[in-house]
């Protein structure tokens, strides 16, 4: 047995061209937190509702092993998290998360992602956005796909909507204690642009290890 056997998220791997997404791992710890050292957003924003870049220096490398692990731990087919780590030719570039509960029965997937900022802006957002939606809809059976970014997220928001993603109503949240609008979007297998090929490997024993063999 190798180490895929036993947690198949592990065997998953999801490319397009010189893109690459694979399950988290904590061997990519250390890339990882110097990538979100490095800056993710100008400390001015805060385009997470839990503002977890806030942390200092001195707490960020603990607490992402936390949340690796539980991230982990918690995976089961009734309430997952799939957090890839996203490679452009080789170099970890930031993160591409799908979360799901109750996925057997209703079919819908949340996307979350970052960037470190020095990554920003050259369309790898909306590549990684577009790989992982692509393989929700082909490789795990998605109905839909939602998405949430605040109204002063410009960068969020355009990858939603050039990915294809409909509006789907707004949410007054606390962010940081204070009022922020939310919009909500919703994206169905219909509408997703495709642009360049995608291919995965790894996605017929993670089919099985979530509860969906046969679908
Ligand atoms: C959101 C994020 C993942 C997008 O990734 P990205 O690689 O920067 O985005 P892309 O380059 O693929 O595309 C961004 C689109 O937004 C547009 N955009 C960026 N800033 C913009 C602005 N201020 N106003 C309007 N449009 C803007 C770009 O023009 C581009 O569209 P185009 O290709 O049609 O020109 C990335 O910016 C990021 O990690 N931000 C910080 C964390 C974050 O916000 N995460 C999401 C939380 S909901």
């Amino acid at each position: 047995m190798d180490l895929t056997d036993i947690w198949p998220p592990y065997g998953v791997r999801i490319t397009e061209a010189d893109l690459e997404l694979q399950i988290m791992r904590e061997s990519d710890a250390p890339e990882l937190v110097e990538l979100v050292r490095s800056g993710i957003h100008d400390p001015d924003r805060m385009p997470f509702l839990f503002p977890w870049t806030r942390r200092s220096d001195h707490e960020a490398p603990a607490e992402y092993m936390r949340f690796m692990a539980r991230t982990k731990t918690g995976c089961t087919p009734d309430d997952w998290d799939l957090q890839f780590v996203v490679r452009v030719g080789g170099e970890l570039v930031g993160t591409q998360g799908i979360t799901a509960k109750n996925f057997p029965v209703v079919r819908t997937v949340e996307t979350g992602s970052w960037l470190a900022l020095r990554h920003q802006g050259r369309g790898i957002g909306t590549r990684m956005r577009r790989a992982v939606c692509a393989f929700a809809f082909d490789e795990l059976g998605a109905a839909e796909v939602t998405s949430h970014a605040f109204q002063d997220n410009p960068a969020s928001l355009a990858v939603s909507r050039k990915v294809g993603y409909r509006n789907n109503g707004t949410r007054r949240v606390a962010r940081e204690s204070e009022l922020a609008i939310e919009q909500s979007f919703v994206l169905t297998p219909q509408d997703l642009v495709r642009t360049d090929p995608i291919h995965t490997t790894g996605a017929g024993p993670l089919r099985s290890f979530l509860g969906l063999a046969g679908i």
